[in-house]
């Protein structure tokens, strides 16, 4: 399952040193010793700690002589050396370095984290990985003083091979985190929301035999016209170089197959399964699936369920489905910054519940893995996006190559997910022939990944200038996916709230359509009449039209409003009021429901349901 995507980065030298690896599936149920916790920092606006003041890199030369990533200390009173990670302060690991010191709320720029740890291999382990859950925005990696590599993308696991690197005590694990924000990155240099950088999720050292099973995949076979259930399953073995035998289990329903691989250590197959309980949001059945090969084995849990299109409905399991959705991004406004553990995935996800809500979508970039491991387990299905978000720079194959890897590196983590549904492969994007050629790209590159899940992505809407009450979704684009979905903001960034009950639209294709964003900021707690923007009457008046409007679309199928909780922006400074927060969640950062909260769970409790469009 190596892609062409990851050989194209290589080609494209996206990384000074080796690039970093797709992660192995499954890591956290995984041999392994955590790294998290505290970890010295030197913060380095200058990367005084990674060029001389010619600007060279001192990591290029074969013995570099310094370079923070040494990370030595004085031997003596006579030895120059102007770094001390020992004596430097520390952050939380995982952790944005934004909401853990005042001083780096506003900081963009690099951050040296370093920690160190001993080791003594596992019974029956051959091979180390270290493992990271993610470093937002640039990573570059030195274990004992050597450079390991380098990874590009701020929300997505990738990790090194150390097998034969590690020393039994002491060893120095040095990263180099950047987040400065670039023009031709994905994401460009401008979002609505907080630029927390660091090592914002889980680091691990993992442990396994020589040969592991890389990666699988575990799901129904698409269904064939009468053709008994089946399981399909395929696996990517690391370390095999003969054909390979590979035991796939789900004792719970009595099912055990074994397959060969080819030398390479790629296999498939398809097991007959006729009393497996599909996955739903009212059932969310998991299976235990046990994959073994040799010495190794994982251990996955995993929900079967279909999800697809036909016309303008989208059938889970076959039947017509409403999306009752919310939008949320990835941070935990109680404690303030990143969210990044799994008690915050239960926070925010059981909110998302409490709205009456089976879809969630997760904006604009992979939120971490305990968010779909608990969206199964709550039975909430999801859209998981990449972040080209805006005006990315279509032109520039590298920033393809940088999307795309993301994106591969997406798919390749949560593929056994069933809460995920929806791969969405960019936000509101200006319309163009490159730009459309690029989101084309990715949309092959999902589909070749993974044939049994939609693709989208949150399209643009237009004004018909001959009818400023006429909305037309033409978007060419939309060509090319599964849903009809895009942001539409009549009421707020267009017009005032009554002008929803005039509006019509058209729409270009036969396609379930599914509203990805709308919403009004609303302060908690401030009051006012309906017109009273800020207030929350404003956004429940608000929010009670668009639903009537939405109602009023035949082939609706859905909706994630903006958004369940109030984020972080550096676009709002609106004194008082936004003090630095888009303010158009649901829920204030301190946790208490606004008005239009109840007014969006009435709908999904009471009415929503009638518009999935089953006959
Ligand atoms: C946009 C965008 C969001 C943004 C929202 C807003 O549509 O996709 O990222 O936060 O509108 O303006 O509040």
């Amino acid at each position: 399952m190596k892609t062409n995507a990851f050989r194209a980065l290589v080609a494209l030298g996206f990384a000074s040193g080796a690039c970093a690896a797709p992660a192995m599936q499954n890591v956290y149920a995984r041999t392994g010793i955590t790294l998290d916790g505290k970890w010295h920092v030197i913060v380095d606006p200058y990367e005084n700690g990674a060029y001389n003041y010619r600007r060279e890199p001192l990591d290029a030369s074969p013995n570099p002589s310094s370079g923070y990533f040494l990370d030595r200390r004085a031997a003596d009173r006579t030895e120059l050396v102007e770094y001390d990670f020992d004596a430097s302060p520390t952050l939380m690991v995982p952790g944005d370095w934004n909401s853990q010191q005042e001083k780096l709320f506003w900081y963009e720029g690099t951050v040296w984290y370093r920690t160190r740890f001993d080791h003594s291999p596992a019974p029956g382990m051959q091979r180390q990985f270290l493992h990271f859950g993610a470093a937002n925005y640039q990573a570059d990696v030195y274990l004992n003083g050597a450079k390991l590599g380098r990874h590009v993308g701020g929300f997505t696991p990738f990790e090194f091979e150390v097998t034969g690197k590690l020393k039994p005590t002491g060893n120095s694990l040095v990263v180099k985190v950047d987040n400065t924000r670039h023009a031709d990155a994905v994401p460009t240099v401008n979002t609505d929301w907080w630029n927390y950088g660091g090592l914002t999720r889980d680091v691990t050292l993992v442990e396994t035999p020589r040969i592991l099973v890389r990666d699988y995949q575990v799901q129904l076979a698409p269904a064939r016209a009468a053709a008994a259930t089946r399981v399909a399953v395929s696996v990517q073995l690391d370390g095999a170089s003969a054909p390979t035998p590979v035991t796939v289990e789900i004792p719970e329903a009595g099912l055990r197959a074994t397959l060969t691989t080819d030398a390479a250590g790629s296999g498939r197959t398809e097991i007959p399964a006729r009393n497996l309980s599909a996955w739903s949001p009212q059932q969310p059945k998991l299976y235990e699936v046990r994959i073994s090969s040799g010495q190794d084995r994982v251990v996955d849990r995993v929900g079967f369920r279909r999800i697809e299109v036909r016309g303008d409905q989208v059938l889970l399991n076959g039947r017509p489905v409403f999306l009752r959705g919310i939008s949320l991004h990835e941070e935990n406004p109680l404690r303030g910054g990143r969210a990044y553990s799994e008690e915050d995935a239960r926070l925010l996800l059981g909110w998302a519940k409490e709205l009456g809500c089976n879809f969630v979508r997760l904006a604009h970039y992979p939120h971490n893995e305990h968010m779909a491991r608990v969206a199964d387990e709550l039975g909430l299905m999801l859209w998981e996006e990449t972040p080209v978000y805006w005006t990315i720079a279509w032109t520039n194959p590298d920033t393809l190559a940088n999307a795309t890897n993301q994106l591969t590196e997406l798919i390749t983590r949560d593929r056994n997910r069933a809460s995920v549904i929806v791969w969405s492969v960019a936000n509101e994007t200006p319309v163009s022939e490159p730009r459309t050629r690029f989101l084309r790209s990715l949309v092959d590159t999902a589909r070749r990944l993974d044939a049994t899940r939609l693709v989208s992505a949150a399209m643009e809407v237009h004004v018909d200038p001959a009818d400023n009450d006429h909305r037309i979704v033409d978007d060419p684009f939309g060509a090319y996916t599964d849903l009809l979905s895009f942001n539409q903001y009549i009421g707020w960034y267009d017009g005032l709230p009554q002008k929803l009950d005039r509006i019509r639209w058209t729409f270009a294709y036969d396609k379930p359509v599914m509203i990805s964003e709308f919403g009004a900021d609303a302060l908690q707690g401030m009051h006012g009449d309906a017109l009273t923007r800020f207030s929350e009457e404003y956004q429940e008046d608000l929010y009670r039209r668009t639903l009537g409007m939405l109602s009023r679309i035949p082939q609706w199928r859905g909706t994630t409003p903006w958004i369940l909780v109030d984020f972080r922006s550096p676009r709002r400074p609106l004194p008082v009021i936004q003090d630095g927060w888009n303010r158009k969640g649901l829920i204030g950062e301190n946790g208490v429901k606004k008005k239009a909260f109840y007014v969006l769970r009435d709908f999904y409790l009471r009415d929503a349901d009638a518009h999935s469009g089953s006959r």
